[in-house]
């Protein structure tokens, strides 16, 4: 396929003399000004002249464009439209063979993208919270395998630490046996939340002291009661967590947990202290970032335990010996932004170059409009909104709907999980990531807002019309001519290719949520603007085929983020 862009940007490179990669083109809103804009703005400044001179008198060095682009100064920019009929005979029969492929690559060239996502802490409940990082994560990692890179995803469990000695010792207390059995999660969350409660009454520290003893034990490496009991605690919950991430259609390469570098922790603090970098302080080990501007970084408290900060080295020096990673990204909420700036610089201490390469892909917070307002999840007031019960209460309510709009439709109950998982999906991916986030039913499960569903309904109803029509497109039987008053669709569908790359490569999902959510608005437009199916037959083949493209774009833009398209709904 013709990359038209490519081609103004070479002939811009030529004409001004500088490289095609430090030319900027916008894309202008106004659609009518052309498919693309050359701002002149900064070539005026060098050249110290008015910057629509400078428009004009670039215009004619740009002839070698060929017939397809047109080209007009305007004021200060140089617009170029690419001519509809060339256009459509580029890009349509090439949506229809790459099929699921469409708008990815292999520019990626095997890079390998380690991705941490999700990582709940086993014994609770997988909160809002964590469905932002398997959302984001996910997608991210779809983005970019997408365009050929080797994507690695890793569920980084939250298994280890001292939390679990508190559990087990709440468990030994006052656990029941048949309750773990039929209710682990909400069981375990209790036990923890009163623990917690009763630790900060007792003043004689012997819960906390029963707490670390249990977690000496765990450490200890040796196959004892608390070891088969936080094996146990591991299983359950991850059999509740598979549940969410089925429903979500998210799956892992690894999941390891923080356990799973227990025998990486000591040489790794080896490797620490031979090099020099840390020190002690008040008997802990550290690695002091004052001179960096952050708190010490702890690697081993006075008790000679281990925290979140040591297994994280050793799981970054670990993930870049087995994959040799181009980059490492962890998708985990804003709040541990200190938590990673002293990773990466501990990492950089230890002299090693690709410190630079971890990534950590941070997001805002997710917040509930509940009766009484907006409130924050926390697991630890045990306060947490399942995000077990917030799916399925989305699927009900999406049911709802769909049995009033649609009463004949084939298979609801598909289409409702679709839709209802679809609607939660998008929210989330829907605005820029570090953004906070408020979860609001009225306008997640708008059918006619900027939501999923209306992406899906669309993707829908451009099938409905394919189903409908009393002829299949055919790209050797179109008259490509015939799409030249197609509006702006074909332009904004020949952009989905740089719409998946530019999400990838900033990691931000809402660039294709933003995408497509024009996209579908055009295509909308487009079949209320044009009749496709009609008398005329060649101007009916012309206009399916570009449903087709609309619909396939759509199609493979909700897949990347993770949202089903149901074909009827
Ligand atoms: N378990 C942690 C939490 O829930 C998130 C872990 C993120 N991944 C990592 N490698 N630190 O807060």
């Amino acid at each position: 396929m013709r990359d038209f862009r490519t081609e103004i940007l070479q002939a811009l490179s030529r004409a001004t003399g500088r490289p095609p990669a430090s030319i900027v083109l916008e894309t202008p809103r106004d659609r009518a000004m052309g498919d693309h804009a050359f701002p002149c703005f900064a070539l005026a400044k060098e050249r110290r002249e008015p910057p629509p001179k400078v428009a004009a008198s670039l215009a004619p060095l740009l002839s070698d464009l060929g017939p397809a682009i047109g080209l007009r100064a305007t004021g200060p920019y140089l617009n170029f439209t690419v001519d509809r009929a060339t256009l459509a005979r580029e890009l349509l029969p090439a949506i229809r063979s790459a099929g699921e492929r469409w708008g990815g690559g292999q520019d990626g060239s095997g890079r390998c993208a380690v991705v941490d996502f999700s990582s709940p802490n086993i014994a609770k409940p997988l909160s809002v919270g964590h469905l932002r990082s398997t959302v984001i994560g996910a997608a991210v990692y779809r983005l970019l395998a997408h365009r050929g890179f080797r994507c690695v995803g890793i569920n980084h469990l939250g298994d280890w630490g001292a939390q679990y000695g508190r559990m087990i010792a709440a468990f030994k207390l006052w656990g029941d046996p048949a309750r773990l059995e039929s209710d682990p999660i909400p069981h375990l969350h209790e036990l923890y939340v009163r623990f917690h409660e009763e630790e900060g009454k007792d003043a004689s520290g012997k819960l906390s002291a029963q707490a670390r003893t249990w977690f000496k034990a765990l450490e200890s490496g040796e196959e004892n009661e608390a070891r088969a009991l936080w094996r146990r605690l591991t299983d359950l919950s991850l059999r509740e967590f598979d549940r969410i991430y089925s429903l979500l259609g998210v799956r892992f390469d690894f999941v390891r947990g923080e356990s799973h570098y227990e025998k990486d922790l000591a040489p790794t603090i080896e490797r620490l202290v031979a090099a020099g970098v840390t020190k002690r302080s008040e008997g802990a080990l550290i690695v002091d970032l004052e001179d960096a501007g952050m708190p010490p970084c702890i690697l081993q408290t006075a008790e000679g335990t281990t925290l979140y900060a040591t297994r994280d080295l050793a799981a970054a020096l670990q993930r870049k010996k087995e994959f040799d990673f181009w980059k490492a990204l962890y998708v985990v909420g804003a709040d541990q932004r200190l938590h990673f700036r002293q990773l990466r610089e501990v990492l950089k201490r230890l002299g090693l170059p690709w410190a630079e390469d971890v990534v950590h892909v941070d997001f805002g917070l997710m917040q509930i409009r509940a009766e009484e307002g907006v409130e924050k999840m926390s697991t630890r007031r045990g306060k947490a909104v399942h995000l077990e019960e917030l799916l399925r209460r989305s699927i009900d309510l999406v049911r709802g709907i769909l049995r009033e709009k649609n009463p004949d439709l084939a298979d609801t109950e598909a289409v409702a999980r679709a839709v209802g998982v679809g609607a939660v999906v998008f929210h989330d991916l829907k605005n820029a990531r570090v953004k906070d986030v408020v979860f609001d039913w009225k306008e997640v499960l708008n059918f006619d807002g900027e939501t999923g569903p209306y992406l899906q309904y669309t993707h829908a109803r451009l099938c409905s019309i394919l189903r409908k029509a009393p002829v299949a497109p055919d790209p050797a039987k179109t008259d490509f001519g015939l799409l030249a008053d197609a509006g702006d669709l074909l332009p904004v569908l020949a952009e989905f290719p740089r719409a998946v790359a530019e999400a990838g490569d900033r990691y931000e999902p809402s660039i294709l949520s933003t995408y497509l959510l024009d996209l579908a608005q055009r295509a909308n437009g487009f079949y209320r603007d044009h009749r496709v199916i009609g008398e005329d037959e060649a101007l009916m083949r012309a206009r399916l085929l570009l449903v087709e493209g609309a619909r396939a774009t759509l199609r493979v833009g909700l897949g990347l983020l993770g949202v089903a398209a149901p074909e009827e709904m």
